[in-house]
């Protein structure tokens, strides 16, 4: 990723050290910086090409508008499901690392499990299970951070501190919970939710481990705040449908961008 950094790089003079990864009907946040540089996924150097609807793929860097917080957001992420690696699914945060990157902020849409979640809801990711088969570390050992990475606070506590203060000034109501990662692209079944509510999920989606597995190996902080796009599979009246995971995110992006405009400038 060194000739992606510098290619990216030579085109502004902000170095940021907060990253954002924005999900599915979450693109959005991307206007709340003022004049950004805009690159394309295409055009950056040994990137992979997002192909998901909903996900632009572009890179932003550029300033928070009203605050003098540099950001650097990737409008679009790399999934399994289509077909990336584990590796090529963590492409942005091992970019962000060269860039200078200390802390990322993964945002994605996922099926609520627990009750207490209604449709729209906010909630911090607080630790994952991983159902997803496969692991960016996987394959040699290239040195760049532990061989066998620590994962008791993959979801910074501090950060989460920070993230919970910040929802709370804002009267924007802020859960946590459990985030079960699958495979995907279908949708789970009924009896798969029953599984995943049995062994401690609160949350499902078919993102985020891969690249908090590898922003955690890099030594970056990780926060991730999911937003519950529709019940899982069987608890709803309603079968499962994309377009209404994405309605439903874009529809809670004012929120969203409300909470990330005000959390961002505190993050250092
Ligand atoms: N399951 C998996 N991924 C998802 C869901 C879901 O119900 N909603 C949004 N992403």
């Amino acid at each position: 990723m060194q000739e992606a950094a510098h290619f990216i790089q030579s085109q502004t003079s902000l170095r940021p050290t907060t990253a954002v990864v924005l999900g599915s009907g979450l693109g959005a946040f991307a206007g709340a910086l003022s004049n950004p540089l805009r690159i394309p996924y295409p055009a950056i150097p040994d990137f992979p090409v997002s192909t998901a609807i909903g996900h632009a793929g572009e890179l932003l860097i550029g300033t928070l508008a009203g605050t003098l917080t540099d950001v650097i957001v990737m409008s679009g992420r790399f999934h399994l499901y289509e077909g990336y690696t584990a590796r090529q699914v963590a492409s942005g945060i091992r970019l962000f690392r060269e860039l200078g990157v200390r802390r990322v902020v993964l945002t994605n849409a996922a099926g609520g499990i627990n009750p207490q979640y209604a449709t729209g809801a906010l909630v911090l990711i607080s630790d994952h299970i991983n159902l997803q088969g496969a692991n960016p570390l996987l394959g040699p050992d290239d040195g760049s951070g532990p061989r066998f990475p620590d994962m008791t606070e993959a979801y910074a506590p501090g950060l989460r501190a920070i993230a919970r203060a910040t929802a709370s000034e804002l009267g924007i109501s802020l859960h946590e919970g459990v985030y079960a990662a699958v495979l995907g692209p279908s949708y789970e079944t009924p009896a798969e939710i029953r599984y995943l509510k049995t062994i401690g999920a609160d949350l499902v989606g078919m993102s985020t481990v891969a690249e908090t597995i590898a922003a955690n190996h890099l030594g970056i902080e990780v926060l991730a705040i999911s937003c519950v796009t529709n019940l899982a599979a069987g608890l709803g009246a309603e079968k499962l449908d994309a377009a209404e995971v994405l309605e439903v995110g874009r529809r809670v992006s004012g929120t969203f961008l409300r909470l990330l405009s005000a959390l961002l400038p505190k993050l250092r």
